[in-house]
């Protein structure tokens, strides 16, 4: 597979206990390379549009309040089939299901506040990247 690049959220739950150093760390010792990354707070107008894909469930309200509640870290990574390989990182949704030695299964608090968002494919790698990030910012 050949070097890709997704989009990551360091959430508010993680960037509130001061993960991030421990999130990259997870990122850097398993091949991903962060080559886009800024704190931001997002506007209650963004997280709505990012998320989008999810305003017909039950839990978007929630959703959209809890990842304005405090500061993100949005990141770019890049390597080897990148977005399958974050994804496996983060492990699953919920932190009580997610696989040992996973980000959300060590720092996860529950599947809303669940520290890392992940893109689930290329295609959406590329439009959440676009979202935020403009080409000059991203140096791989
Ligand atoms: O983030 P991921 O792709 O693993 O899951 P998703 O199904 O795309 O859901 C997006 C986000 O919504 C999750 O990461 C959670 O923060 C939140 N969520 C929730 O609050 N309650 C659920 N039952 C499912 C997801
Ligand atoms: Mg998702």
């Amino acid at each position: 597979m050949a070097t890709q690049r997704t989009f990551s959220i360091i959430k508010p739950d993680a960037t509130a206990r001061n993960l991030t150093g421990k999130i990259n760390a997870k990122f850097e010792e398993q091949g991903l390379r962060v080559v886009a990354q800024k704190r931001m707070r997002l506007s209650r107008l963004q997280a709505r549009e990012f998320y989008i894909v999810h305003k017909d469930r039950p839990f978007y309200d929630e959703l959209v309040e809890y990842m304005v509640s405090g500061p993100v870290v949005v990141q770019v990574l890049e390597g080897d089939n990148a977005v399958l390989k974050n994804r496996e990182i983060m492990g699953a949704t919920d932190p009580a299901k997610a696989a040992p030695g996973t980000i959300r299964k060590e720092f996860g608090v529950d599947v809303g506040q669940n520290s890392v968002h992940g893109s689930d494919s290329s295609e959406n790698a590329a439009t959440e990247i676009a979202f935020f990030f403009s080409g000059i910012e991203i140096v791989g």
